[in-house]
């Protein structure tokens, strides 16, 4: 039997980076992957990479920013499979880096909507199928910059402060009602939304590796690892917490 056989797991932004490789990961466990985001060539090709090696996927072409789209999302999911056993909500955008006064309000509004109102009212429809059928599993990508400042990450960091407020107090209002929420906290690691931070900046590689101890950025697969684990029975005393993955970045002073 394998770790998550029978399980029904949406991924948001699974078609590409952390969500591509925590939704291969999922379908070699056994689970029933959905995949939502907005570029339908690349959730086909993950669609298509898990069918391959014989498991079962589908994708949903959704804006987390537009209301409409989450609704169709979560009842398209109660249609095909009735129920929804654990969500991981990722889909996330960097912003335009720059200092706060120079910030404009496009960008603060794609980054808020994206990163943090669109986990907000991901979760509320999970939370509320979950409720019905007696339980299930939330873990949330914030990030080391989710509790800690950077210069030139005002927007960003703000959002991700927002990811960990929403999990650790949802935590509190349904940790009795078996419905566990918690968040990877991500340090650098390599993938496309990095690559084009380093593509715009090119310092930002050195700036980010005197902050890593190890010395190096982090692979799609070091995260994944820890959202299936947050997600099985392995961590049932686990809500409200967060794992940070960041070679040791944020650890000294
Ligand atoms: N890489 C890092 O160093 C790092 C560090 C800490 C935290 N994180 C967080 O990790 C998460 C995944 O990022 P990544 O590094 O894996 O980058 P990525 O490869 O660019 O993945 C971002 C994902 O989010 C999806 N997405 C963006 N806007 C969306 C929207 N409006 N609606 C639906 N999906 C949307 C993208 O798909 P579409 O564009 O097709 O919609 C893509 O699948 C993000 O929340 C990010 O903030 C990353």
């Amino acid at each position: 039997m394998k770790r998550f056989e029978s399980k029904i797991v949406l991924i948001t932004g699974g078609n590409s980076g952390i969500g591509k490789a925590t939704a291969l990961a999922f379908a070699r466990e056994g689970a029933r992957v959905i995949i939502a985001a907005r570029r339908e060539n690349l959730g086909q090709e993950v669609t298509q990479a898990i069918e391959r090696d014989g498991g079962e996927a589908v994708f949903i072409k959704t804006d987390v920013t537009n209301t409409q789209d989450i609704e169709n999302l979560f009842q398209k999911i109660i249609d095909i499979y009735g129920k929804l056993d654990c969500a991981f909500n990722n889909a996330g955008v960097g912003g335009p880096m720059n200092r706060l006064a120079k910030q404009t309000m496009d960008n603060w509004d794609q980054v808020i909507n994206t990163n943090l109102r669109g986990v907000w009212l991901c979760m509320q429809y999970e939370i509320r199928q979950m409720l019905k059928q007696g339980g299930g599993v939330i873990v949330n990508t914030a990030s080391t910059a989710g509790f800690s400042g950077s210069p030139g990450m005002a927007i960003y960091s703000a959002s991700k402060h927002g990811v960990m407020g929403l999990t650790k107090s949802a935590a509190a209002d349904y940790a009795t009602k078996n419905i566990r929420i918690n968040a990877v906290c991500p340090g650098p690691i390599l993938t496309p939304m990095l690559e084009e931070g380093l593509n715009t900046i090119p310092v930002m590689k050195e700036l980010y590796l005197a902050t890593v101890l190890m010395g190096r950025l982090g692979t799609p697969e070091e995260i994944s690892g820890a959202v299936l684990w947050l997600c099985s029975d392995e961590a049932s005393f686990m809500t409200g917490y967060h794992i940070t993955i960041g070679g040791g970045q944020t650890v000294t002073p």
